[in-house]
This record gives C-alpha cells, sequence and structure tokens, in this order.
C-alpha cells in the first residue's frame, strides 16, 4: 500500500513525463505551490539547461527552484508558458478545483492564466462529487476583512481569518467552511466580485485541462471536455 506521499511523488513524476515531452530551450514552465507542487520542483531538477525557466506561483516556490539552480523568471517578461503544474486541495469531475489551502491561490490564478493547460497533480482522496468540504480560502485585503467576513456570512458560510498568515501579496485569509457549492463557477464571481477580495480558491473559470490523480493502481488521468 503506498503512502500519501508517494502517491504525491506518483502523480509529481507522471507531470514530469509531461515537462520531458514540452522541454526545449525556450520553454517556460508555471509552477504550483504546495507539497505535491515541492516534489514536482524537486524532479524539475533533472531538465536544468534543458528549459529557459520556470515563473513561480509564490516566493516558497521560488525559493525552492532557486536554490535548485532552476531559473526563476518575472512573469511580466513572459508571453506564453505551456504548462502550469499545481496540485489542489480539491477536484471535481469536471475539474473544478478548490486551491489556497497553502494561501497562494491569487499568484496559482494568474500564472496558470497565462499558461495553455493546468496540469493539476493530486493523489486521488482529493477526488471529490462536490466541491466544498474543504474549507474556500479567499485572500482578502486587510481594511475589508470584516465586511468580507459578513458578506461570506450572508452567502451560509462560516469564516475563519487564517491566524498569524499574510499572503505573499501581503494580504489576509479567510477560510469559508460550510459554504453549499451547487454552481461553483457562479460562486467563484459572485465572491471575486465582492469588494475588498483580491481572489476566491475556486478555479472554474476554467479549472484544470488534464488531472494526473495518483491511486493504488496508478496514474488516473482526467481531461476536461
Ligand atoms: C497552495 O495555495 C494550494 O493551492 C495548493 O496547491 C494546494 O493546497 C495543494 O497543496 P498540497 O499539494 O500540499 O496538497
Amino acid at each position: 500500500m503506498l503512502s500519501q506521499q508517494e502517491l504525491k511523488q506518483q502523480a509529481a513524476t507522471a507531470a514530469l513525463e509531461i515537462v520531458g515531452e514540452v522541454a526545449g530551450p525556450d520553454v517556460i514552465i508555471g509552477v504550483g505551490t504546495g507539497s505535491t507542487a515541492d516534489l514536482f520542483i524537486d524532479g524539475l531538477a533533472r531538465f536544468k539547461g534543458r528549459l529557459r525557466g520556470t515563473v513561480a506561483s509564490s516566493e516558497r516556490s521560488a525559493a525552492r527552484l532557486a536554490a535548485l539552480g532552476i531559473p526563476v523568471l518575472d512573469l511580466n517578461d513572459v508571453e506564453y508558458m505551456p504548462i502550469y503544474v499545481d496540485g489542489a486541495d480539491e477536484l471535481d469531475g469536471r475539474l473544478h478545483m478548490i486551491k489556497g489551502g497553502g494561501g497562494a491561490q491569487t499568484r496559482e490564478k494568474i500564472v496558470a492564466s497565462v499558461a495553455d493547460r493546468f496540469v493539476c497533480i493530486a493523489d486521488e482522496s482529493k477526488l471529490v462529487e462536490r466541491l466544498g468540504a474543504f474549507p474556500l480560502p479567499v485572500e482578502v485585503i486587510p481594511m475589508a476583512r470584516a465586511a468580507v467576513a459578513r458578506k461570506l456570512a450572508a452567502l451560509g458560510g462560516r469564516p475563519a481569518l487564517r491566524d498569524g498568515f499574510i499572503t505573499d501579496n501581503g494580504n489576509v485569509i479567510l477560510d469559508v467552511a460550510g459554504l453549499d457549492i451547487v454552481d461553483a463557477p457562479a460562486l467563484e464571481l459572485h465572491i471575486n466580485n465582492l469588494p475588498g477580495v483580491v481572489t476566491c480558491g475556486l478555479f472554474t473559470q476554467p479549472g484544470a485541462d488534464i488531472a494526473l490523480l495518483a491511486t493504488q493502481q496508478g496514474i488516473r488521468r482526467l481531461v476536461r471536455q
């Protein structure tokens, strides 16, 4: 029986195979944040010299890439990336996701938006029928914390300030439990539209293009229809 760590490694390795397919001297890869993305980063070291570089979705991932000697580029200098590789906290059959367990969803969404394909890597336990058991992380400008919390409570959620956590953008995170997420795309738009919200952790516009889900029987590949 493979451990969760081994399953994460299996998913990261599957994404590295895709890197092998697209690698080239001008190619830039978008890199996510989290424990599964960390394993992907470690494996990227073997592509040094075969890629132009990476764009990181957090200071944490940028530091890990730099420590391995992998070039990290400023997104403002990058027009195209064939893939963005990242984990998820939850994923449904439409490849909609909840992300932001590490509080990096804003930069994750930005970097992903410049990439051609979002490759989600996770162990199969992240696949759910309906999103929402994982509290939805919402990045909020500090002065709007209480106002946004009231609006999220009016939507039926139970927002909790993530204690002692400041995002790479200098903001706070409200983790919202108890949301009944029937229409994830509509909820994503609604929450992102609340004044003071920077980015909510729903990723549906679009979600992932490919999910590489590690199972005890090997990789299960889901492709967005
Ligand atoms: C970071 O903000 C998140 O979006 C992560 O991508 C997500 O939490 C998955 O992390 P793990 O790979 O650690 O489960």
